[in-house]
């Protein structure tokens, strides 16, 4: 039996925007998610938009009995900005009534809350001013975070900043995929650069409250890279987009410093942000206590052909390329490759000083999962299940080996709402019937979890 070390994390992530629901009628202001699906609903699927969501602002009290029944300890979600300052400044009371009684719900059934502050959602007032292309939303997020301490910091010890902050800039700044769906390279790089000084300026308000067992950390999305070859040219392709996706925010928040490698990278090609001069100064004395990383992927990579010079876009650094062995998860489009997690627990403990980290997210999601149902109504996602235990033998190899991994958080408890992609792609270990108020039902998944939780192995 591959046994987890004493008080692992067994849990699940979501989002506030994903899965509450409520956004227009209690927020009180919109976010870029209501405002865009209201501006262009044609981009989501199946008209799918985030006002309903999977009802957690309403339903809360069961989901979180539904959390306990599968014998999870933990669970992440975020607080939504928009509706705990509609307008950035007022607190809004009824949030602070709901996110209160939600903690407290999780903690009276043995449930750690993991709260996370941002995670893809902008407020649409701020987005009006440029969002994170504009300095001044740094302190508008670390009031924001200032506020949300103060209000919780009682209820919930485990904070983040933010989660995958490099996928607001690429799909927002680079691919298209979030608004404002702009495709500028150097605008993404100062866009990050906000994003990451408004990490440490939260990070340097929690320590100045000194919560009682307070802890703060930011969650990453991971995915190593693998270079076709050996060759210089393949090997220098893999060391910029490990530089660019990975290192970019690890090393601030772990280090205390941007890496150097980064910064030649960006000057070679004009790239560099607008910096203030305190700013080095406020990474190096704001580093995480801890890591939370999302690992679905890894990133296959090979040099770029006939790159313009500078780069006018990451293509022209580094290219992605088809592992001609890979295994594909083909309704996400996403390779599936186990290992790539030991290498993660690896680059933890042996480049990161084995700081305490973290599986935030890691998961299978499938279209039309309905064909997998039993005539129980329960959906049979033996896939799932096979995926988690490839993962979870691969992340016990890495803390055998010294990893200083205290958790594994899947994505996601209850079917939940994404982006563009609506409820195309389900991940949960309950399916939530969207025609029929959000009812839930156990998928197998959920019992083998409970299994897992119990044994703390399995
Ligand atoms: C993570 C995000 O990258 O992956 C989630 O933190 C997201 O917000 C999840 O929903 C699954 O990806 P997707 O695009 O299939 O929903």
């Amino acid at each position: 039996m591959k046994k987890f070390p004493e008080n692992f994390l067994w849990g699940a992530a979501t989002s506030a925007p994903q899965s509450e629901g409520a956004a227009l009628s209690y927020g009180k202001t919109a976010n870029t998610w209501d405002k865009w699906f209201e501006l262009n609903p044609e981009l989501f699927n199946a008209n799918q938009g985030p006002s309903i969501t999977s009802d957690v602002y309403h339903q809360y009290q069961d989901e979180v009995k539904r959390m306990k029944e599968i014998g999870m300890n933990s669970y992440r979600t975020s607080i939504s900005w928009t509706r705990l300052l509609p307008d950035g400044k007022t607190l809004n009371q009824e949030a602070v009534v709901f996110y209160r009684a939600y903690f407290q719900a999780m903690l009276d059934e043995g449930i750690e809350p993991i709260m996370n502050l941002f995670h893809f959602d902008m407020p649409w007032w701020l987005m009006e001013k440029g969002g994170w292309e504009v300095r001044e939303s740094v302190e508008h997020f670390a009031f924001y975070a200032k506020t949300a301490f103060e209000q919780f910091g009682d209820l919930v010890k485990k904070w983040a900043t933010f989660n995958e902050p490099m996928v607001h800039v690429e799909c927002g700044y680079l691919h298209g995929c979030h608004y404002p769906a702009k495709d500028d390279f150097k605008l993404a790089v100062q866009v990050a650069y906000h994003t990451l000084m408004a990490h440490v300026r939260a990070v340097e308000e929690f320590r100045k409250l000194a919560i009682k067992d307070g802890q703060i950390g930011i969650i990453l999305n991971v995915s190593p890279a693998y270079p076709r070859s050996n060759s210089p040219e393949d090997l220098k392709a893999k060391e910029i987009a490990d530089n660019l996706n990975i290192f970019s925010f690890l090393d601030p928040a772990v280090l205390g410093a941007v890496p150097e490698k980064l910064k030649e990278i960006l000057a070679e090609n004009q790239l560099l942000p607008f910096v203030e001069a305190k700013d080095k100064e406020l990474i190096k004395n704001n580093p995480v206590d801890f890591v939370g990383m999302n690992y679905y992927q890894p990133f296959r990579v090979k040099a770029p052909e006939n790159p313009m010079k500078p780069a006018k876009s990451p293509v022209d650094l580094f290219n992605s390329y088809i592992w001609p062995k890979r295994r594909m998860n083909e309704y996400r489009g996403w390779e599936i490759y186990p290992e790539a997690l030991y290498d993660v627990a690896m680059l933890m403990k042996e480049k990161y000083h084995n700081i305490p980290w973290y599986v935030s997210e890691n998961g299978m999601g499938v279209a039309e999962e309905e064909r997998f149902m039993d005539e129980n109504g329960i959906i049979q996602d033996d896939y799932r299940i096979d995926f988690m235990k490839e993962h979870l033998e691969q992340l016990h190899k890495g803390i055998k080996e010294g990893s200083n991994c205290f958790g594994y958080h899947t994505w996601t408890f209850s079917d939940c709402w994404s982006w563009l992609n609506g409820y195309r792609n389900r991940y949960g270990f309950y399916r939530v019937d969207i025609e029929n108020d959000c009812k839930r039902v156990i998928k197998k998944s959920g019992y083998w979890y409970k299994e897992l939780a119990e044994n703390n192995g399995f």
